[in-house]
């Protein structure tokens, strides 16, 4: 199973890795709490979507020197350590699953298919600003949108809305950085700083906080 780390940096590391259905996996690094919510997933692409996530942590972790400590969702459905030590933050997309750990800080990721119809449904996560900017192009609205899932899981709370509560700074295609506030919340006047990559056609992005 191909997989790709980046320690970004001594507190924090990322990894993709590929969704391989014919390579076995050794999950005996998994908690008793995960084992059990393995088992509770009925659908074979969806266990391996999940596993895969979990081997990813798990290898971020390795790179950083760190013990897998188990990770169980609050009621928001983040991602917790259950040692208490450390944020994580999980994606999958067709094919690829990715994480991030930070040892101190809470981060988020994600990871979307450039798909033509985003065009369509750009009124319904983009504010008026950010669609007066964006170029009619789906990989411009899939950055966006990408940035906002990864500030929206960096945040962890339900009930933020991508439209109106996620503010993106004007950025263009060719950008690596995006710049991100949450209003109109409590937590409102949080800004962030997305990293964004191309990865032939998907956008992955993932911000620090
Ligand atoms: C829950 C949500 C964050 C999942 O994102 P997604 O792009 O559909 O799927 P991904 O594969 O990238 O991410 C899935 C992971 O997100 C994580 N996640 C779920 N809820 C989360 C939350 N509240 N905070 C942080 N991470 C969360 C989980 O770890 C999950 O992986 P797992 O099931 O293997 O544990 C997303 O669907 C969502 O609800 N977004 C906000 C709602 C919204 O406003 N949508 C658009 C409005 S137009």
């Amino acid at each position: 199973m191909q997989t790709k780390i980046e320690k970004i940096d001594s507190y924090s590391a990322l990894a993709l890795k590929n969704i391989d259905f014919n390579e076995p996996q050794s999950l005996e690094f998994l908690s008793f709490r995960e084992k059990l919510s393995l088992a509770n997933i009925s659908h074979p692409a969806k266990k391996r979507e999940w596993t895969t996530a979990r081997l990813a942590i798990y290898e971020a972790l390795q790179a950083l020197g760190e013990p897998y400590p188990g990770f169980f969702k609050d009621e928001h459905g983040k991602s917790q350590s259950m040692s208490g030590h450390g944020y994580v933050s999980l994606s999958h997309t067709p094919g690829l699953a990715g994480a991030i750990f930070h040892k101190t800080q809470s981060v988020g990721i994600d990871m979307d298919l450039i798909r033509e119809k985003i065009l369509k449904i750009g009124f319904r996560f983009l504010d008026s600003s950010e669609l007066d900017f964006l170029e009619k192009d789906p990989v411009h609205y899939t950055m966006a949108w990408s940035a906002k899932e990864s500030i929206f899981k960096c945040q962890g709370k339900r009930g933020v809305s991508f439209r109106e509560n996620i503010l993106l700074a004007p950025f263009s295609l060719e950008d690596s950085v995006i710049k991100g506030r949450i209003r109109g919340t409590e937590f409102a006047d949080s800004h962030y700083t997305v990293e964004v990559r191309k990865l032939e056609n998907v956008i992955l992005t993932y911000t620090i906080w």
